[in-house]
């Protein structure tokens, strides 16, 4: 137990100018260093400038747990996220806050409840062995489009029971829209209200306009036949909205929608690409994964009840969230005064936490910058602090669709690596792009080699650089 000393004194951090654009260029030249510069530099609780405003970050497990869950009813969502997201996906679950929250999260929670995530095994592998028929080999393909399309088709299907497929690139190019205009005005310091006609206001609204356009098809499908299938769709459409016993109104289905199917693909297929790629440059880990997906499946199509059997293939998965983390900083904001670390938050003030930083800590990660599945073994996850390895968040905000992904990822990872081993293709260049998400800056194109013509070792094969 840490003993607090609280004070009025603010935690070590660099020193600026009072409207503080120094340490603004430096964190928005390059965000990712920047973080890790931070932590390095001034410790476990440390703060900066943020324009004339502060940032703080938590970066020791102890207060990344005290925020997300001990004192979770003590803080909510950052405003600047609420108002660099929420026009474009609304006050759905991921930025609503307080009773309202609650009152949602228990009311979609069902759809994610295990005996649900059973019945979704299907729509995975099948879409799945849809793309693998498109695969040629010798093939290069961009990886990123495909898993975007991929586990966007997954998710609509699961919780929508709606195809897509048709509509996948406008949507792709629509959400990669709406995270690149949300990331720059996150990183403003002054947002111009949604009502005054910028550039990026008109492109929210384009964007909002599509999305809902997308989504209230579905919904007004599914109200023509009365149909209740048990799905989160029918779910939404049916349930009394507790204040006006009426029904949830249409704005609020989109609103939950849209945030279900945004963030419930894009994170998933950042995590596919980024473990291919890892696999690609780290040639033990990946002959070690072909060995379990030989002698585990023996050539057949895996399912759901060969996941337990296939225990290094989710280490390689829990390690490929740790290394690229999709969802690299949560950001709170505090309701009132909060003592941590030996200081005090003040009311109102922004903290972050970082999974990019904390799974790059070398105290809990020895050689944090290895892609090392092993290290997952004989119970490592049990061993380490709470708030170490938070890739889902934690808490009562805890990812709703953790299980989900966590399942879709690993049987993707092997009914794909099961048939064919990726190397990067030549000329690649390979960097994270951290917008809300960890992207791959310039796509992924990788090459497909059919796993019986094993990858030539004159593969282009590069050092890891995390
Ligand atoms: C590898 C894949 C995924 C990662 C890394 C991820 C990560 C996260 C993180 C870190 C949070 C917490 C954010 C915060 O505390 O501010 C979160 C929340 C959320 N995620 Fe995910 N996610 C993934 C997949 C999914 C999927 C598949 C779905 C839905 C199908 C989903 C839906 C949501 C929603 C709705 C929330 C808000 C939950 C709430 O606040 O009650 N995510 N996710």
């Amino acid at each position: 137990m840490r003993t607090l000393h609280l004070n009025t004194k603010l935690p070590p951090g660099p020193k600026d100018n009072i409207l503080g654009a120094r340490v603004m260029a430096e964190f928005k030249s390059d965000p990712l260093a920047f973080l890790l510069k931070m932590a390095h530099t001034y410790g476990d609780i440390l703060q900066w400038p943020f324009g004339p405003f502060r940032s703080w970050m938590a970066a020791h497990p102890d207060y990344v747990h005290q925020v997300l869950t001990t004192d979770a009813d003590k803080f909510y969502k950052a405003t600047i996220t609420k108002r660099s997201l929420g026009p474009t996906i609304g006050n759905g679950l991921l930025l609503s806050d307080g009773e309202f929250w609650r009152r949602q999260r228990k009311l979609i929670q069902p759809a994610f409840h295990a005996r649900r995530l059973q019945g979704y095994g299907k729509g995975m592998t099948d879409n799945t062995d849809r793309l693998l028929a498109e695969w040629q080999p010798g093939q290069t393909r961009d990886l990123h489009h495909d898993m975007m399309k991929l586990t966007l088709a997954i998710v609509t299907r699961a919780l929508f029971d709606v195809d897509l497929s048709d509509q996948a690139d406008r949507i792709g190019e629509t959400v990669t829209q709406l995270i690149e205009v949300s990331n720059r005005l996150g990183g403003s310091v002054f947002i111009p209200p949604a009502w005054v006609p910028t550039r990026d206001n008109r492109l929210n609204k384009r964007i909002r306009h599509t999305l809902s356009e997308i989504t209230m098809g579905f919904i007004n499908e599914r109200r023509k036949t009365g149909e209740d299938k048990g799905d989160l769709l029918s779910m939404l459409l049916s349930a009394a909205d507790e204040d006006t016993g009426g029904h949830m109104s249409d704005m609020q289905v989109i609103d939950e929608s849209i945030t279900l199917f945004a963030a419930g693909h894009e994170t998933t297929a950042n995590t596919l690409t980024w473990t291919f790629y890892l696999l690609s440059q780290n040639p033990r880990a990946e002959a070690a994964l072909h060995a379990e997906l030989d002698r585990v499946l023996a050539g057949r199509t895996p399912d759901l009840s060969n996941l337990p059997n296939l225990p290094y293939t989710e280490m390689v998965v829990k390690e490929s969230l740790r290394v690229y983390p999709p969802v690299w900083l949560i950001p709170r904001q505090a309701i009132a005064e909060v003592p941590i670390g030996g200081y005090t938050l003040p009311k109102g003030q922004i903290i972050m936490l970082s999974p990019w930083v904390a799974h790059k800590d070398a105290r809990f990660f020895p050689e944090p910058e290895l892609f090392k599945p092993e290290r997952w073994a004989d119970g490592f996850e049990k061993q380490l602090p709470k708030g170490a390895y938070f890739p889902f968040g934690g808490g009562p905000r805890i990812c709703i669709g953790n299980a989900f992904a966590l399942m879709e990822a690993r049987l993707l990872l092997a009914a794909l690596a099961q048939k064919y081993a990726l190397s990067l293709a030549p000329g690649q260049v390979v960097e994270a792009e951290p917008l809300i998400t960890l992207r791959p800056r310039y796509g992924m194109k990788m090459v497909l080699h059919p796993r019986a013509q094993r990858a030539p070792e004159t593969d282009q094969r590069v050092t890891m650089d995390v």
